[in-house]
């Protein structure tokens, strides 16, 4: 049994430590603007199952692949006309383009599950400085325990993984707070797989022209299904009121109803900034989880920009839970 997984600060110094941990297919939990991410080598089986097993998620859901530069990219992924038009208008950021796999993609089946399609992501920061000293890219869903909260610090990354990880780089609260928004782009045509850090205007903008919601029969990705992103409280969306024992979560200068008697509150953003929301949105829902109401009462937030994201993600912590 591994004890408590080493911390170290996310900085240049750190990477070496970082490439020795995979290198040895161990697991490194890494800042993203997005989230943190629970990284191994995409190349390595054996490193991969583990991510599957320290997050005790069905490994049929594939992983997004992340690289740090469009030609890295394209070793493992076909890029058409409009995948190269996204890559060169959101990377690096919080955009996941899922396109066909590549005949010289060197990415072990496990990465996505089996699929013939792989899902590329060029992050920000340190983790894409760990890539680019790597050589390889890194498989890495969020660092949480499946179905769960997506941790935003290290912090979060300890209390849900804990010595389940190699080595934590700390880089603070991520910048975005939601994850990336993911794209399927087949035959030249783009669908919205998820909503995340890039808003869906912005996709057409560069486009040029309107994006669906991928509508296919199969659960293409985990953060489609219904139950997910879920605290142990129960989720009570657009409150108007406070009920007893319950926590509330505020947005803008108006509280709901009995605001005074909330067992906790916290406010995404008092001023209805939604950049800031999304920022805050997983740590504040970790906080009323843990001053133990049984349920948390959602103030009202509108869904223009990323506010569509965060909808989506508490929709998702309000679904009927599998038992
Ligand atoms: O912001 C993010 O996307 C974060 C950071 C760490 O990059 N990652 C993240 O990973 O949210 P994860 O595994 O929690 O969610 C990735 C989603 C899953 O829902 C998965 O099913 C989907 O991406 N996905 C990955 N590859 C895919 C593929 N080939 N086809 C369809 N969906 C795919
Ligand atoms: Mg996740």
């Amino acid at each position: 049994m591994r004890t408590k997984p080493k911390i170290l600060k996310a900085d240049k110094a750190a990477i070496a430590s970082a490439i020795a941990v995979l290198e040895a297919g161990g697991l490194v939990a890494l800042p993203t603007e997005t989230v943190y991410g629970l990284a191994a080598d995409a190349t390595n089986g054996a490193a991969v199952a583990r991510i599957f097993e320290a997050k005790g998620r069905p490994s049929f859901n594939p992983l997004i692949c992340h690289i740090s530069s469009l030609e890295m990219a394209e070793r493992y992924g076909e890029f058409d006309e409009a995948a190269r038009e996204l890559a060169g208008a959101f990377w690096p950021g919080p955009l996941t383009i899922v396109v066909s796999l590549a005949q010289t993609s060197d990415a072990h089946d496990l990465v996505s599950a089996g699929l013939k399609t792989i899902g590329l992501r060029h992050p920000q920061g340190i983790a894409a400085d760990l890539i680019e000293a790597f050589g390889r890219p890194l498989a890495a869903p969020s660092a949480n325990r499946s179905g769960k909260i997506s941790p935003t610090s290290a912090d979060h990354v300890v209390d849900d993984l804990g010595g389940r990880v190699d080595l934590i780089l700390d880089g603070g609260p991520c910048s975005v707070g939601v994850e990336s928004t993911i794209v399927k782009v087949e035959l030249g045509s783009v669908t919205l797989l998820r909503e995340g850090g890039v808003t869906r205007q912005a996709l057409e903008d560069v486009l040029g022209s309107k994006v669906a919601m991928h509508s296919g029969a199969n659960i293409e990705a985990p953060g489609m299904m219904q139950s997910h992103y879920a605290p142990s409280a129960s989720v009570r969306l657009n409150a108007d009121t406070v009920e007893p024992n319950e926590a509330l979560l505020a947005f803008g200068s108006e509280l709901p109803k009995g605001w005074q008697s909330a067992r906790a509150t916290i406010n995404l953003s008092e001023t209805s900034d939604l950049l800031e929301a999304a920022a805050r949105l997983y740590g504040a829902l970790r906080a009323l989880d843990a001053s133990g109401a049984r349920s948390i009462a959602v103030a009202p937030i509108p869904e223009t920009g990323i506010g569509a994201a965060i909808k989506d993600r508490l929709r998702r912590a309000a679904a009927p839970r599998d038992a």
